[in-house]
């Protein structure tokens, strides 16, 4: 059975494609369309579909819009018109807006393959979903499931119990109680965009987290057994009446604002946990599968790690909405009639578009530069690295989710102090406050890091660690203001180039790990070739390799 899974409710709009039970490809549209996000968060928009990432599942699959058995979109309008009460929105006509427009699904899906589905299409609740995404791939079973977000069809967070082919939900927290836009309103009052969850992260760790804790207590009331939050925090005017005016984005960060975001961290952090006792009470048992745009939160996850009585844990590559697309088909396929839990698939963040060296050299001609084939690209790129250089790293599949694991990469030298000015002033053109992340070898991970117990999630740059004391001053340019990085293991078998260069690295120097941020500037994460072309042109990279091709600067 063929079915492709859709995000396209809200925003990180995604396709993927499951082929009996198996997670084969998967894809975000902003890397297609170049629109980051994919697009805007409106109520006008469900209706919206990524047709290039679906297109290309199909495409890499071989397979034709009539092989398509089911579609799965994750979200549900029946169960959103249930739940809905009047006073959420002020303006009434919002919601009427949003309804109509999930009526259009139906056609554009119809659009997208050519033919009516009728009954195959399938409306997945948005919880179920992403819970879904966490719990099939993890190998878990059974596993209680968190998934924590900005809102699905009503629910804001949701405590879920999976076992075998079923999962179950066993609470829900709805609306008002969202973490998730908490942290957008928190985001656009301290002067960034609602995305901006990530460079709040960051500013967290400059604040003190106790000089405005009990002015937050008004907007997230943790309590032992959950939390609730004050729905005066979504207008900016409720924000401003405890914290002061907005910050103007071009305006100085002062401490006062890495107070907010600490406090709203620390916040967080107490009611994800608060939530996590909850699940362990009414779910319990050794594992825990976590989803949700929160989960991106990689503090809050490695605090669970920390607090929980949960032996096991498993975050995917993709917790936030992009990795409903996955989620949804995965449950219709496990919502069946008779149908057993398909063996774990999808716990790989390399699920995205490749290109063979045909492709790659015909993207270098189109834009008459001069390639050099090297003979094997790992060693010659970190070597680069070694010398000083800031390296594309271009290779195989596209990573699913929002982080750059090393096929879509920018790489440096974590040992130099002045790393970080350079990345930013030259290419990524962001705020200095923000870190940058460490991609260190599996097996010498635990000398430099104070890794937990071992979770697959590990790989996907999830889990906030603090370094070994003695090994900060070595590795300056990817610890943070408060000692942490933001770790990606890399095994050989899951990642063997990349491991390749790491170890080369790590055999001239001595230090098992490069700095690894996204390949982008300001922009989506380069998907093809002819993307990183014009990344690497139009901003200071000094080489780029994409298989054994490279491009030098000087070229
Ligand atoms: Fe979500």
């Amino acid at each position: 059975m063929n079915i492709v899974g859709i995000n396209a409710v809200f925003h990180e709009s995604a396709a993927a494609l499951i082929v009996d039970g198996k997670v084969v490809v998967a894809c975000e549209e902003e890397r297609f369309n170049r629109i980051k996000h994919a697009k805007e968060a409106r109520v006008g928009t469900p209706h919206v579909l990524p047709v290039q990432a679906a297109h290309f599942c199909l495409d890499y699959a071989g397979l034709k819009a009539s092989d398509i058995d089911r579609v799965a979109y994750s979200f549900d309008p029946a169960l959103r018109s249930a739940e809905f009460r009047a006073e959420w929105w002020p303006d009434s006509k919002l919601e009427a807006e949003f309804l109509q427009r999930l009526g259009k699904v139906s056609d554009a899906t119809a659009a997208l393959l050519g033919r009516k589905l009728g009954r195959a299409l399938k409306f997945v609740p948005h919880h179920l979903a992403h819970a879904a995404s966490a719990y099939y791939p993890s190998g878990f079973d059974p596993a209680a499931i968190l998934v924590v977000d900005g809102i699905g069809e009503a629910a804001c967070s949701t405590l879920l119990r999976g076992e075998g082919a079923r999962i179950a939900t066993v609470e829900t927290f709805s609306y008002p109680h969202s973490l998730g836009f908490v942290w957008e309103q928190a985001s656009v009052h301290l002067g960034f965009s609602p995305y901006d969850a990530a460079k709040v992260m960051g500013l967290a760790a400059y604040g003190d987290p106790e000089a405005l804790r009990r002015e937050f207590a008004a907007v997230i009331q943790v309590r032992k057994d959950g939390y609730a939050v004050d729905p005066k925090a979504f207008d900016p005017r409720g924000l401003e009446a405890l914290f002061g005016p907005s910050r103007r984005p071009e305006a100085v960060i002062l401490p006062h604002h890495m107070n907010i975001a600490a406090a709203l961290q620390a916040a967080t952090d107490a009611a994800v946990i608060a939530l996590l006792h909850r699940l362990e009470r009414q779910v319990g048992g050794q594992n825990l599968c976590v989803a949700g745009g929160v989960a991106l939160n990689c503090v809050t996850n490695t605090l669970m790690r920390q607090a929980s009585t949960f032996s096991q844990i498993f975050i995917p590559s993709a917790p936030h909405d992009a990795g409903t697309a996955i989620g949804a088909a995965l449950a219709a396929h496990c919502a069946e009639r008779g149908a057993i839990r398909p063996p774990p698939s999808g716990a790989t963040p390399y699920l995205g578009p490749e290109f063979d060296e045909r492709e790659v050299l015909a993207a270098v001609k189109a834009a008459g530069l001069t390639p050099r084939r090297c003979k094997d690209a790992a060693p010659e790129a970190a070597d680069m690295i070694a010398d000083g250089n800031i390296v594309g790293w271009f290779q195989g599949r596209m990573e699913f989710g929002p982080r750059a694991l090393g096929n879509r990469s920018l790489l440096a030298d974590p040992r130099r102090p002045d790393t970080r000015a350079i990345l930013n002033r030259r290419i990524k053109h962001r705020e200095d406050f923000r870190p940058f992340a460490p991609s260190v070898l599996a097996e010498h991970a635990d000398e430099w890091f104070e890794i937990g117990p071992p979770t697959a999630s590990n790989e996907y740059m999830l889990f906030a660690y603090m370094a070994k004391a003695d090994r900060c001053e070595r590795i300056p340019a990817v610890i943070h203001q408060d000692g942490t990085a933001r770790v990606q293991l890399v095994r050989r078998e899951a990642n063997p180039r990349y491991h390749d260069l790491i170890s080369r690295f790590y055999a001239r120097t001595g230090v098992p790990l490069v700095l690894n941020t996204s390949f982008n500037d300001s922009e989506p994460i380069v998907c093809t070739p002819s993307h990183a072309i014009a990344t690497f042109r139009g901003t200071g990279i000094d080489a780029l390799f994409m298989g054994d091709i490279c491009l030098t600067s000087q070229a």
